[in-house]
């Protein structure tokens, strides 16, 4: 079976090595992969975004099944390409992808379908932006309603940084295309909680829940980032109150994309804010999550690769069913452990920050321990840094506490200038 992964970072690797454990002994291309997955796979230097390409390679190659890591792929419709050749694939349709690509449609699904979302109103007018935002109370969160890797929140404590907000993205181009329409919304407060699903347009089935950690520094400080560090399963919310967060978001979406005629097949993944009053989804995402899934995937100890085959091919509930699974019950298919993954950066991440830094240190992967990597690369037989988030290091234990003391005892070995890593991962709950 050949298998095809697209992306190159922390995310990638995790799924690269999950597949490369997998019973259907798969051969894997990444593309374009890094440095960690050198050894488990071939890595090819084509543009993951360049979807035409793309997509006329994996039909020449005649690759079995694709996973698609990163949205803006998915977005761009490289998923609808690949079926449109008569292939499977793992991700969703563009159309589907529009769950993460456009939060003012994703907030209008919510709203429909019944899931508990902050209150909101779209713009795309700045005069009328403001009139809304002076005569609401503020913070207000103002959100660029295109993709915009993470950075597209602003969370403004006063109106005039509202106000500044918005005019930033509507008028001055802030971020680009994506941020000419707006979503303005109110502020929410409490724990987050990243909530993965397999989906296959009918049924779904959850994975462990984890948390990420945000912000730059430690103690939620700093600027947002793409992720700095994760954990699963939490320890603070119960199994009971998991299917009752989970029974509140994933049936009425599913109804609600199946009765718009939109087929969902891949990971849908909600982050979620539990407020004072209940769950609230804060966003979807048409993907895995990253650096959830580095900690997710290796809890598991059902073949994930199985499961995203049975995924494309439009048969998980038969899976499930043979199985005796139910889509609530994450525990049915992961181990009893915990898992911490610690993301080390290049200083100056999430702005600038420099790259081509020889890594030494790396530990060995072994039972406790899995080092994945995000930006890496190979140049003649020297592992070097080739991004802002370089490593995401994975401890597993018996205790979650045991799995953040593998995790940074594995980190502290890794030597590369420049690098900074939290030292609070999994020891603040954000
Ligand atoms: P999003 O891309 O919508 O998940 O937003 C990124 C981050 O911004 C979330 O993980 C939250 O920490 C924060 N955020 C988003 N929406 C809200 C909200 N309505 N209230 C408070 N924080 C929010
Ligand atoms: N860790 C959050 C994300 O993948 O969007």
């Amino acid at each position: 079976m050949k298998v095809l992964i697209v992306g190159s970072g922390g995310r990638e690797h995790a799924l690269a090595w999950a597949c490369s454990r997998s019973n259907l002994k798969p051969s894997i291309i990444c593309v374009p992969g890094n440095g960690g997955t050198i050894p488990i796979a071939h890595n090819l230097d084509k543009n993951p975004e360049d979807i035409s390409q793309l997509a006329d390679f994996i039909k020449r190659e005649r690759i079995d099944l694709t996973i698609i890591g990163p949205e803006a792929p998915l977005v761009s419709g490289l998923a609808d390409k690949i079926t449109g050749n008569g292939q499977l694939v793992f991700g969703p349709s563009a159309l589907a992808s529009r769950m993460e690509g456009s939060k003012a449609f994703s907030k209008k699904a919510l709203h429909e379908a019944g899931v508990p979302t902050a209150d909101f109103q779209v713009f795309t007018d700045f005069q009328s932006a403001r009139s809304f935002i002076e005569s609401t109370p503020s913070p207000l969160v103002i959100k660029a309603s295109g993709l915009a890797a993470g950075k597209g929140v602003i969370i403004c404590d006063t109106k005039d940084l509202a106000v500044a907000a918005a005019e930033g993205m509507l008028t001055r181009d802030a971020f680009g295309a994506s941020g000419r329409k707006i979503v303005i919304e109110e502020c929410l407060t409490g724990k987050e909680i990243s909530l993965l699903a397999l989906v296959d347009g009918t049924d779904y089935i959850l994975l462990p829940p984890s948390r990420d950690h945000k912000r730059a520094l430690d103690f939620d400080r700093g600027p947002n980032t793409g992720g700095m560090g994760a954990y699963a399963p939490l320890d603070d919310i119960s199994s009971e109150e998991f299917s009752e967060i989970a029974k509140q978001v994933f049936p009425p979406i599913l109804k609600w994309m199946a009765d718009s005629g939109i087929n969902y097949q891949g990971c849908l993944f909600a982050g979620i804010m539990l407020t004072p009053t209940g769950p609230s989804v804060l966003e979807f995402n048409c993907r895995f999550g990253d650096p959830e899934t580095q900690a997710v995937l290796p809890l598991l100890n059902y073949d994930i690769l199985e499961l995203m085959l049975s995924v494309a091919e439009s048969r998980l509930g038969k899976v499930m069913q043979s199985e005796g699974f139910i889509s609530l019950l994450w525990e049915q298919i992961s181990k009893v452990q915990h898992s911490v993954c610690v993301v080390a950066v290049a200083d100056g991440y999430p702005g600038s920050y420099k790259k081509d830094i020889p890594i030494d240190g790396l530990p060995d992967e072994n039972d406790d321990v899995i080092p994945f990597h995000a930006g890496t690369a190979v140049h003649d037989n020297k592992l070097l840094t080739s991004g802002g988030r370089v490593l995401a290091i994975t401890g597993l234990g018996d205790t979650h506490d045991d799995a953040v003391k593998r995790a940074y005892q594995a980190i502290e070995e890794v030597k590369f200038e420049s690098i900074r890593y939290r030292r609070d991962i999994g020891r603040s709950i954000t």
